[in-house]
């Protein structure tokens, strides 16, 4: 998402890095390579498209999303609220008809490994929109669809009707709401988890100290966690997280995915980022051993101080 849309957005787009990092990370063994229409919209897509050509598609686990469209107000992102002005949602099925064909040939390919529906349209009912994405299935245009930032109750009228494979929402050391419910669910149901914004969206891996480090234009100036009031008490968690990290030996960005990936087998975290350090500081995380203490630790973090949109 991030190497096209959301973050950092006054800095001149490096598509060329973007997509070196892209091909670095199949070279690493990650496999899962997630999008979305709305992401730009569309410049991810075509983004993402350009670095499977030639050879690499098949190597990756191609998910991408529908559901939510940008330049409309209407409730977007968070649950109910509208804390992105620019994005609605859509979950009419002749628009699910529609933009599965506009990703595909974004992304230059005949069919996507997972089909997500980015957020519930609370205008459609969920048995319509699924039902819509189970045609893509059906059509051979999607082989596996999921769902994203649902209640266990919406995963389980979807499963009434198609078998969910996937639920990515929000998880990581500051943001545990799928914990209790969602993340049970899935696992006793055998639907992979796919945690999104894992590193806090940068912040666990210590990239602020201060809302001025946010760049101009950049999505996460909006966010409540990221005032400057509430970033300053939140440096506490990134430095428990530190803690961890000096007596492990890893990088914090490593203890915040390693933390996920604790989580269970299950458990598919996606870190985003277009820069090539980081994503070697990333994929690291894979050999991280944290201990039962370590996690405890982490379990104990205290609460972030405001809400996540
Ligand atoms: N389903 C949904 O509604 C939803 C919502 C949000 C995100 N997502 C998905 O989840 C993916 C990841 O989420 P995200 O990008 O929001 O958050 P994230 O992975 O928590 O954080 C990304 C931010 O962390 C920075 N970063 C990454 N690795 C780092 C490291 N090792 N050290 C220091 N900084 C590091 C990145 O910097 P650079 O980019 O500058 O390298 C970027 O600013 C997205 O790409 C998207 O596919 C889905």
């Amino acid at each position: 998402m991030g190497m096209t849309a959301s973050y950092d957005m006054a800095a001149p787009r490096d598509d060329v890095t973007s997509i070196a990092v892209i091909h670095q990370a199949l070279d690493l063994g990650m496999t899962l390579i997630d999008t979305a229409d709305a992401y730009g919209p569309y410049t991810n897509e075509r983004l993402v498209g350009e670095a499977l050509s030639g050879g690499r598609r098949e190597r990756a686990v191609l998910a991408t999303k529908v559901g939510l469209v940008m330049g409309v107000s209407g409730p977007s992102y968070g649950p109910g609220a509208s804390a992105s002005p620019g994005a609605g949602r859509n979950g009419r099925p002749e628009h699910v008809r529609e933009s599965i064909e506009g990703s595909l040939q974004r992304l230059r390919t005949d069919h996507v490994d997972l089909y997500q529906l980015h957020r519930v349209d609370p205008e459609v009912p969920i048995e319509e929109t699924w039902g819509a994405m189970a045609e893509t299935v059906a059509a051979g245009k999607a082989l596996r669809i999921g769902l994203s930032e649902v209640s266990v109750e919406e995963i389980k009228r979807a499963q009434a009707v198609h078998p969910v494979t996937s639920v990515q929402s929000e998880l990581s050391l500051w943001t545990r709401d799928a914990l209790p419910e969602v993340l049970p669910y899935c696992k006793e149901r055998g639907i992979a988890f796919l945690p999104f914004s894992p590193l806090g969206r940068g912040f666990l891996a210590g990239r602020f100290t201060s809302f001025d480090d946010l760049p101009q234009d950049d999505f996460r100036r909006q966010l409540p966690r990221f005032q400057q009031d509430a970033l300053r008490a939140n440096l506490a968690i990134v430095g428990r997280v530190r803690e961890v990290a000096d007596r492990v030996g890893a990088t914090p960005a490593q203890i915040a995915l390693a933390w996920v990936l604790a989580q269970g087998r299950d458990v598919v975290p996606i870190p985003g980022t277009k820069t090539p350090k980081y994503l070697l500081d990333n994929a690291g995380a894979a050999d991280v051993v944290l201990s039962a203490a370590d996690i405890a630790d982490l379990d104990a973090l205290p609460q972030p101080e405001g809400t996540r949109y």
